[in-house]
């Protein structure tokens, strides 16, 4: 048992009177992976203990004690929605495995062999790597020792191409087994779109690659959400659903109130998504973004969209708000949208972001967490902007994960 800031976790031992919301669970691997952990609630039991969590950290963590409705939008059905999955290599009885890390263990491993949260096919391209790695003979990456090859397997769907671009990552080494890993793939799979492989001799557990070679195929994933087309390459961020991706843009559109005559600021922008759906009713958009990748693809998504009116800066959003260059141009910017990673706003991006008295903040969050530290800070640094309107929504089903957008309008 633990208790952590007010709250108890425990482990279940028996259950006596069993929620009229729980259900089997449909995944063989459900408790041993640490993927999905709530897929023993049925999809509106998940959705309601989603709202309440949300609704009791934003109470707790906030202060904020007149919240507004929080309506939930989600999909009908709440399966095979991911386009991106990060698979780890190990070993288990002489073989070589691919899996996900075991729930509370980053070095133990959980073989897979469907994924139902995963895109269509998942199983077949898993069954195929294992097939295709086995006959080469060369060990998976041990991080205790840090001996070995096979690292990653970093997948990613388009539903628009039907199929997968699939990054091996290895440690250095020659380039034969990812040839003869292609042949075996190539002929097995008629939805494989490319292969590439990318090369980590990092400490780090993390499916990044220092150097990234094609080997076949295609080298980047096309896709289109709503009006916006979009490529991305293998390291580029997007949301991994995008089944709901054009409903969460068109609710910025009209919480921002756009008019057309708006100047739109979205900071956090990866490849451009958001402010390229919202250029269409905005004067001008301005992005910010910090991975040059990232930067790249959504200036040539701008064009594969036909988007005039936006532009793409690279750098930091704390240090191009504390070196007062973001907002020189602007009379003041009418609305900021703000998608941060998982930590939320650095500490130094709030007060330079207020000071320019922005009438709307669009914030939309992964982490009901540091969203609420972070409508804190602003509201007790701007009381004139008012939390308007919430809206969850629910991305990422069969696990404790949300999405969330926050509205704040000044009053
Ligand atoms: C949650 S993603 C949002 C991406 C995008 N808005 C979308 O809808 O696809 C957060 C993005 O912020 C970028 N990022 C992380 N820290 C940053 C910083 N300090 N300044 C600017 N961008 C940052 C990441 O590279 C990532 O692309």
């Amino acid at each position: 048992m633990r208790v952590r800031r007010g709250e108890v976790e425990a482990v279940l031992e028996t259950l006596q009177t069993v929620s009229p919301a729980r259900v089997e669970p449909r995944c063989s691997h459900f408790g041993a992976c640490g993927g999905c952990d709530l897929q023993h609630l049925n999809h509106r039991g998940q959705m309601d203990w989603k709202r309440g969590f949300l609704d009791r950290i934003l109470r707790r963590e906030a202060g904020l004690a007149d919240l507004p409705e929080i309506p939930v939008v989600h999909l009908e059905e709440p399966w095979r929605y991911r386009n991106k999955l990060e698979l780890t290599f190990s070993q288990e009885g002489g073989r070589v495995i691919l899996g996900f890390h075991r729930r509370g263990s980053f070095q133990r491993v959980v073989e897979i062999e469907d994924c139902p949260i995963g895109p269509p096919g998942i199983g077949r391209l898993l069954r195929e790597i294992r097939a295709g790695v086995a006959p080469l003979e060369l060990p998976p990456y041990d991080p205790k020792r840090h001996t070995g090859f096979w690292r990653f397997a970093v997948v990613r769907y388009s539903r628009q191409m039907d199929g997968f671009l699939l990054m091996i990552i290895t440690t250095a080494g020659e380039r034969a087994p990812l040839d003869r890993l292609a042949e075996h793939l190539f002929s097995k799979l008629p939805d494989l779109r490319g292969l590439l492989w990318g090369i980590s001799d990092s400490l780090a557990d993390a499916a990044q690659a220092s150097e990234i070679i094609p080997i076949r195929g295609a080298e980047r994933l096309t896709d289109q959400v709503g009006a916006v087309r979009f490529e991305l390459g293998p390291t580029c961020f997007v949301q991994p659903n995008l089944m709901l991706a054009d409903r969460v843009y068109r609710a910025i559109t009209e919480a921002a109130g756009l008019s057309g005559r708006q100047e739109v600021y979205d900071l956090y922008s990866g490849i451009g998504l958001i402010g390229l759906a919202l250029a269409p009713d905005s004067a001008r958009v301005i992005s910010v973004e910090s991975e040059p990748e990232n930067v790249l693809f959504a200036r040539r998504n701008a064009v594969l969209s036909g988007v005039k009116n936006a532009l793409f800066i690279e750098g930091k959003v704390e240090d191009l708000l504390k070196g007062g260059t973001l907002f020189r141009e602007s009379a003041g910017p009418a609305v900021v949208v703000l998608d941060p990673p998982r930590a939320g706003l650095h500490g130094e991006v709030p007060a330079p972001l207020l000071a320019a008295r922005p009438d709307r903040i669009v914030y939309l969050s992964c982490n009901p967490m540091s969203l609420a530290r972070d409508l804190k800070v602003i509201r007790l640094r701007d009381p004139d902007l008012n939390l308007s309107a919430l809206r969850l929504f629910d991305f990422f089903p069969q696990t404790s994960h949300m999405e969330v957008l926050a509205v704040l309008t000044r009053s």
